[in-house]
């Protein structure tokens, strides 16, 4: 049996005989130059934020029912489920209905994307925000006994899904305009296309839409991205908890493996016969997609692109390689499952179309990561034809490899990972981040995957080869990949967590989830799930990712009780930090709310929200 709790000195050792391998085998050629670590900095190295504001003073791990910012900094909240995108309507938590819930910001905010108001645009002061909906809780949202179950279920299906709203900065304060013609919600009825290699097959029509190609709705939106033109991806990820009834027989394999079954985690379907699979055995098929919108078309339906697989997407990172070609990076967010990498066929030119460029996304193909122990990693192609994907294993045509794509990616020998929820590609050094936030199932280790059982997360760092036009090229098909931190707390020798730098006893995180860089070049981590593992309300950490204080994380901001933050998005000039704010008080009940942030008034309940936070002196995000 392996070691299961594998020492410091023994992942430090395992690292040096990566390295060696990529140094004496050649191998380092591919990932140009292996990144620094805490054996091998440059001390000449010059530390980017000192140049632009210097670091912000770090604030305390604490519990506190009010969020902590550090100091210098202010936060204004933008928008809290409840508030009316067109008029300054009241908010009456016993007055709700689902028509009014239609125009009201959805429930527990997550992923923000910030388009500056013109289409390219790069104002930092006026813009739209692009903000998912994952999911409701009914015991925080309705008071017991005021609403019958089936008013409960209308509100809560509005109260998923997305809220476009345009936002202003004025007199050094963001809030979000009324009535502006941009103002949108998307919701689980909206109207939506497939498009791709599955549109119209088989296995997604249904008693509504016999041919296959028209999905209602968008539900459990978690990640997103923003694409080069000016629009947002929306990702469906833990759409299961939304079904209830058994598969039809010969698809039991096809449906467990996404976790589909007899569980009624909500009543939907008791009100909405589509989520019963009794009455449609392939509406599930119609969710677990990359969803794209375009926030300046208020009227443009939904596009569910099947080219990008059918999983629980967590995030769609896209990334513009130097030929053009457009790369989206997803995790598929639950223990033991896998990181993908989709690369368009075409190359991506300023001058196109919305329209035009959108079709990079449905023509293209999709691949699985596989790590190995030397330090490299291979992107395993999900192709028809190639391999073990053909008919005889289950995939006749490219649609099943792409609507059942967990399958296929068991067949070609990827990697399970711990839970791979956002990926980020460093604007400069072009190095992918991968946040894995935890898997307290895993019983062995591998690559990639250091500890196990993984209570406390980390993060790897995933290095393309240079590419013959400058940059890295991120459609190569082998990348190395170096561990950026082992979350937990280093002074905690049964934590066997690992820092590049040294990092203070406030600066230590667990459970990495969320990411963003910002302008400096300093990586920011959102935590989910350090409340349980650590017992410290769950924070927003900034690392340098080069540097004399590499892989060094300092406390920035911690959430209310109960919340998670998600969604960190900078504005292009770096002064404003968007922020979700999500589920604060889950886990209290009604009337004894362990916060009722953000109004912190007797007699209110807890409102996720988003927030703007911002430098007293102007200053970008982070700055002393
Ligand atoms: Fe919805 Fe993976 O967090
Ligand atoms: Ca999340
Ligand atoms: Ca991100």
């Amino acid at each position: 049996m392996r070691d299961s709790l594998p020492s410091f000195s023994q992942l430090l050792e395992r690292r040096m005989s990566r390295r060696d391998f990529l140094q004496h085998s050649g191998a380092a050629v591919l990932g140009g130059v292996v990144a620094s670590s805490v054996l091998g900095r440059s001390a000449a190295a010059q530390d980017a934020v000192d140049s632009v504001g210097g670091q912000f003073t770090e604030i305390s791990k604490n519990v506190s029912a009010s969020h902590r910012v550090a100091p210098n900094h202010v936060v204004d909240v933008v928008a809290r489920w409840g508030d009316h995108l067109i008029s300054p309507w009241p908010f009456d938590i016993y007055k709700m209905t689902a028509d009014e819930q239609k125009w009201r910001f959805g429930y527990n905010n997550d992923y923000i994307a910030y388009l500056p108001m013109q289409r390219g645009g790069e104002s930092s002061s006026h813009g739209l925000l692009c903000i998912n909906h994952e999911y409701t809780n009914a015991a925080l949202m309705f008071p017991p006994d005021a609403y019958s179950e089936q008013k409960r279920v209308a509100i809560e299906m509005n109260a998923h899904g997305c809220s476009i709203i345009e936002v202003k900065k004025q007199s050094g304060h963001w809030s979000m305009v009324l009535d502006s013609p941009y103002a949108r919600r998307i919701t689980t009825h909206s109207a939506a296309r497939f498009s791709g290699p599955a549109r119209g097959h088989a296995h997604l029509r249904t008693l509504d839409d016999p041919e296959g190609e028209y999905p209602k709705g968008t539900l459990a939106n978690c990640g997103g991205g923003i694409t080069p033109w000016g629009t947002v991806l929306t990702c469906e990820e833990n759409f299961d908890a939304y079904f209830v009834g058994r598969p039809s027989a010969g698809y039991v394999n096809y449906y467990e493996r996404y976790g589909i079954g007899e569980k009624p985690t909500y009543a939907w379907y008791k009100y909405d016969k589509r989520f019963n699979l009794a009455h449609e055995r392939f509406e599930p098929n119609r969710f677990g997609w990359v969803v794209e919108y375009d926030p300046y078309d208020p009227h443009a339906p939904l596009i569910k692109h099947t080219a990008l697989g059918r999983f629980k997407h967590e995030s769609a990172t896209v990334h513009q390689n130097p030929d053009g070609r457009i790369i989206v990076y997803s995790g598929d967010d639950q223990a033991s499952e896998y990181l993908y990498r989709y690369v368009s066929n075409g190359a991506y030119h300023a001058d196109m179309t919305v329209n035009e460029a959108r079709r990079l996304l449905e023509d293209g193909v999709l691949y699985v990561a596989r790590f190995a122990e030397d330090g490299t990693m291979r992107w395993l192609p999900l192709v028809h034809g190639q391999g073990k994907l053909t008919a005889e294993h289950g995939f006749p045509t490219q649609a099943e490899i792409l609507i059942y794509t967990r399958l296929a990616a068991d067949v070609v020998g990827a990697t399970p990972m711990d839970r791979p929820e956002d990926v980020e590609v460093h604007p400069k050094t072009g190095s992918v981040f991968v946040a894995l936030t935890m898997n307290k199932e895993r019983k062995e280790i591998s690559a990639a995957n250091e500890r196990a059982p993984n209570l406390y997360g980390h993060i790897i760092e995933l290095i393309a080869p240079s590419h013959a036009l400058g940059g890295k090229d991120h459609t190569a098909e082998i990348f190395t990949w170096e561990v950026f931190l082992l979350g937990g707390n280093p002074e905690q020798s049964s934590h066997n967590a690992s820092y590049l730098s040294p990092v203070s006893e406030q600066g230590w995180l667990a459970n990495p989830d969320n990411l963003a860089c910002d302008n400096s070049g300093r990586l920011w981590i959102c935590t989910d799930g350090q409340y349980e593992s650590i017992g410290a309300n769950e924070g927003v950490y900034a690392a340098d990712v080069d540097g004399s204080r590499k892989g060094s994380s300092r406390l920035f901001f911690t959430a209310p009780k109960g919340a998670e933050v998600t969604g960190p998005c900078f504005t292009p000039d770096g002064t404003t930090l968007f922020l979700s704010v999500q589920h604060p008080g889950e886990g209290s009940p009604w009337g004894a709310f362990t916060t009722t942030w953000p109004d912190l008034q007797n007699g209110v309940v807890p409102r996720p929200s988003v927030i703007a936070i911002t430098h007293r002196k102007d200053k970008p995000v982070g700055s002393a």
